[in-house]
């Protein structure tokens, strides 16, 4: 359902005014197809070029070459049928808990009854449901992020790309959501795209882990990682860490 064909991503800063532009390639020539449903985790460096590439599939930038087709349609901007979780949770302080799951459902000029019944629903979902009325001060950390992706969820978008969502949770409450995103994922079917630098994540919950680097060889592997859930305390798991493992160690400049 998603194409990504031959995207290059490049930048050009002017380092002082009046000085000739940096070219600085961020992503050469990438290439990778993801189907309908599937679970996949794009692991990488810091610097490589993860949310470079989260901010072209979203359509919030477009690629300096090549293109990204979703459902046999060129992505030209941004659109309903992708949602992004950002890693530092980006709630709104003033607004409750629900008024924060609602947000996008306002912008799409829904009604107050209609926006309601949803982001319950979805707030229910993520094991928040009875914080509707909470101020967002009132949470923890790992509540702030099941906020974030119940707002997410409540777009009802065929796609939801997670960027780094869990990278400042605590590795208790991270276990917790780990297991809660795979729960929506088999209930909602959803095409999930997750970000992430650990690799053991990655493992933990991608049927297919995409291994980036720097460029100009962005693509390191493509591994498919087809275990049963729950992964963890399995041994076969932790041959696939430490192959992966091996080969960011081999591939991180
Ligand atoms: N808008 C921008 N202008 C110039 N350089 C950028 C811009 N966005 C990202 N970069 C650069 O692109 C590289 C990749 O960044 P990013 O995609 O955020 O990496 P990652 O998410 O993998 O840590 C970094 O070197 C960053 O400085
Ligand atoms: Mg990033």
């Amino acid at each position: 359902m998603l194409e990504i064909k031959n995207v290059s991503k490049h930048f050009n800063n002017r380092k002082l005014k009046g000085s000739a532009p940096d070219d600085k390639e961020v992503l050469e020539n990438v290439s990778f197809d993801v189907e309908t449903g599937e679970f996949v985790s794009i692991v990488g460096p810091s610097g490589c070029g993860k949310t470079t590439l989260i901010n072209l599939i979203m359509g919030l930038d477009k690629p300096t070459s090549g293109e990204i087709i979703i459902n046999n349609k060129k992505v030209t901007g941004v659109g309903g049928d992708r949602a992004l979780v950002f890693q530092e949770n980006a709630l709104f302080p003033w607004l409750t808990v629900q008024q924060n799951v609602e947000i996008g459902l306002r912008v799409r000029g829904l009604k107050r009854a209609e926006r309601k019944r949803i982001a319950q629903r979805y707030l229910d979902i993520i094991g928040l449901g009875e914080y509707a009325d909470y101020g967002i001060h009132q949470l923890s950390g790992g509540m702030k992020q099941r906020v974030a992706i119940a707002r997410s969820l409540a777009l009802e978008s065929d796609i939801l790309l997670m960027d780094e969502p869990f990278g400042a949770l605590d590795a208790g409450t991270k276990n917790v959501l780990h297991g809660e995103i795979l729960k929506i994922w088999k209930k909602t079917q959803k095409t999930i795209i997750f970000i992430t630098h650990d690799v053991e994540e990655a493992v933990l919950l991608a049927g297919k882990v995409i291994v980036l680097g720097y460029a100009p060889d962005n693509i390191k592997e493509i591994i498919d990682i087809p275990l049963e859930y729950p992964r963890e305390g399995n041994d076969s798991v932790a041959e696939y860490v430490k192959y992966i493992k091996d080969v960011m160690a081999r591939s991180a400049k």
